[in-house]
Formats: C-alpha cells, sequence, structure tokens
C-alpha cells in the first residue's frame, strides 16, 4: 500500500510548499510560526501529521539562513516525535553549498555541517534544486537527489523568442547548466573565466572575444547574490554589441542593490525561481519537484 504524502511548507517556503501539494494533489498541514520578543523562533505543526510521508519545503534563504536552518530541524524533530514514519526535506535552496571544502586554513566546512544537522534531525531523505555543487550530498548518508531547473527556465525564455541567442555561462562553474540551457534552446554557449581572490571575496572576468553583434544574450548561473558575476559578463556582452541581455538563475538571492546594478549595467531582464521568493520569482520548480518525489 502506497503512504499518503502530505507538504509541510516551511516559513521560507509557504508558496512553493503550496503549488507542489497541488502537483501531487495532497493536503497541506499548516504550521504557526513566529519570533519571541527576545529573537528566539517558535514552530507549531497544527494537525495530525500521522500515518504518512511527510515533505518538508523550506528553502534556506537569507536575511536570515541561519533562522531557516533552525526552524527546518525544529519541524523534522516534531514531525518524527509525532510519530511521521518518512520525512523528505526538500531545500529548493540549499545556502553553504559553495563552503563545501575548506579553501583556507582553519576554515569552518559549513556546507557539510549543515548536512549533518539536517540528518541528525530526522531528515530520512533529501531534494535539492541545482544545488551549487552536487558533491555536498554525498556527506548525506541518506538519499539525497538534486533536481535542475534548467529545462523550466528554457521554456520561460524560449516565450521572448530570442534572436539567434547566445548563452553564456559566467564562469566555468555553470557550464554545465549554460550547455543543457542551449541544448534545450538549440542554441549555441560561452563559457567565460572568472577568478575569486579567496581572502576578500573580489572577482574578476576575463574579457574573451564572442559573437554577439546583434543577437540576444542569456547570461546562467545557479545563483545571483551580489550580482557581480552577472555584471562582469553583461558588460562584455553589452560592449561587443549584444542586443537584449537576459539574465537567467535558479536562485535569485539579489542582495543590496543588485537587482539595480544588473540592470544598470545593460539587462533587460532578471529571471529566477521561487526557490527564493521574490518579485523575480517567475519560474516555479514545483513541477520538478513533484516528479522528483513521484519517482
Ligand atoms: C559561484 O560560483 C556561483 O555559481 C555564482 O556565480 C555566484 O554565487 C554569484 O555570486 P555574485 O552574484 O555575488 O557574483
Amino acid at each position: 500500500m502506497l503512504t499518503k504524502k502530505t507538504v509541510i511548507s516551511g516559513p521560507s517556503s509557504q508558496l512553493l510548499g503550496l503549488r507542489l501539494s497541488r502537483h501531487l494533489k495532497t493536503n497541506v498541514v499548516p504550521i504557526e510560526f513566529k519570533t519571541f520578543p527576545d529573537g528566539e523562533r517558535y514552530i507549531r505543526i497544527k494537525g495530525e501529521p500521522k500515518n504518512c510521508n511527510a515533505v518538508v519545503v523550506q528553502s534556506i534563504i537569507p536575511p536570515n539562513p541561519d533562522r531557516s536552518i533552525i526552524e527546518l530541524c525544529f519541524i523534522l524533530e516534531t514531525l518524527k516525535e509525532l510519530g511521521v514514519e518518512k520525512v523528505t526535506a526538500v531545500i529548493p535552496y540549499f545556502a553553504y553549498a559553495r563552503q563545501d571544502k575548506r579553501f583556507l586554513p582553519g576554515e569552518a566546512v559549513s556546507g557539510r555541517i549543515i548536512c549533518d544537522i539536517i540528518q541528525n534531525a530526522g531528515a530520512d531523505e533529501v531534494v535539492t534544486v541545482d544545488v551549487h555543487n552536487k558533491r555536498i550530498l554525498e556527506n548525506f548518508k541518506i538519499p539525497a537527489k538534486d533536481v535542475s531547473a534548467v529545462t523550466l527556465l528554457g521554456e520561460y525564455l524560449n516565450r521572448f523568442k530570442p534572436n539567434n541567442p547566445l548563452i553564456i555561462s559566467p564562469d566555468e562553474g555553470a557550464k554545465e547548466r549554460a550547455q543543457a540551457l542551449a541544448d534545450f534552446m538549440e542554441a549555441e554557449y560561452v563559457i567565460l573565466s572568472k577568478f575569486r581572490d579567496k581572502h576578500t571575496g573580489e572577482i574578476e572576468t576575463k574579457i574573451k572575444e564572442i559573437n554577439v553583434t546583434n543577437r540576444d544574450v542569456i547570461i546562467v548561473d545557479d545563483i545571483i547574490s551580489t550580482g557581480n558575476t552577472m555584471i562582469n559578463a553583461i558588460e562584455i556582452a553589452k560592449s561587443q554589441g549584444a542586443s537584449r541581455i537576459y539574465t537567467a538563475c535558479t536562485h535569485a538571492i539579489l542582495v543590496g542593490d543588485s537587482r539595480f546594478r544588473i540592470i544598470n549595467a545593460g539587462a533587460d531582464e532578471i529571471i529566477g525561481t521561487d526557490t527564493v521568493p521574490s518579485d523575480v520569482s517567475l519560474v516555479s520548480v514545483a513541477p520538478i519537484i513533484a516528479e522528483a518525489l513521484k519517482e
């Protein structure tokens, strides 16, 4: 007999959880959450999620990613205490995945530590979306899988009917993503080289001759955080005669004034998904998560 799935939308993924429940044709158990006057978090699962497989949807997002982690752990542990058989932690944006190793002596390998915390809190299975580095999932001793939003982004971008588009990967790390998007959109792609100073975090993108004159450009990455990576790529494309410039990513963190700076640098659109809720969450990843959970 198949056990019924029940979705629990964590505080950071309320709408995505609802959308997922619709795709799964299942119900959502409401939760109550608040912050006490002293800053401590409170979580209450309102309902009786017994005899079911619970799917907890909770991205780890700014402005307080650590709070998202604590909330996720509170939910996972409580579900187990309430007698839920199996708990799947869907973590659409898995923050800390960029720190998957010790780049400088003495650094915390925070990505691995977060995996340990989530597993110890009771997750039986983990699903992420376009995790920065899939290697991070090898830290889990439970099944962990990553799904890609590239096709969904491609479908959305196709609506603009881009003219002879060139897909740009703004660094070597985004190569596979750019390649997959180019395959989907039947377009060409190029890869830029980006260097990051391990101490200051500052980046530099090597200028490269690219064939963009009078063509539309799509720059695709997994994350837009400060926007600096995108802006460097936009400037290279713009200076070489690109027409429209679309910036697309799965996780539009967009800290500070990055949105303004990206548009000001010459981008026409910023397209993100609902892994990080914002007004550029133009694409929902609910269908690919639902698909992964059905497998
Ligand atoms: C890192 O390599 C990631 O794939 C992104 O390129 C990076 O996180 C983007 O960060 P920012 O917007 O701060 O340049």
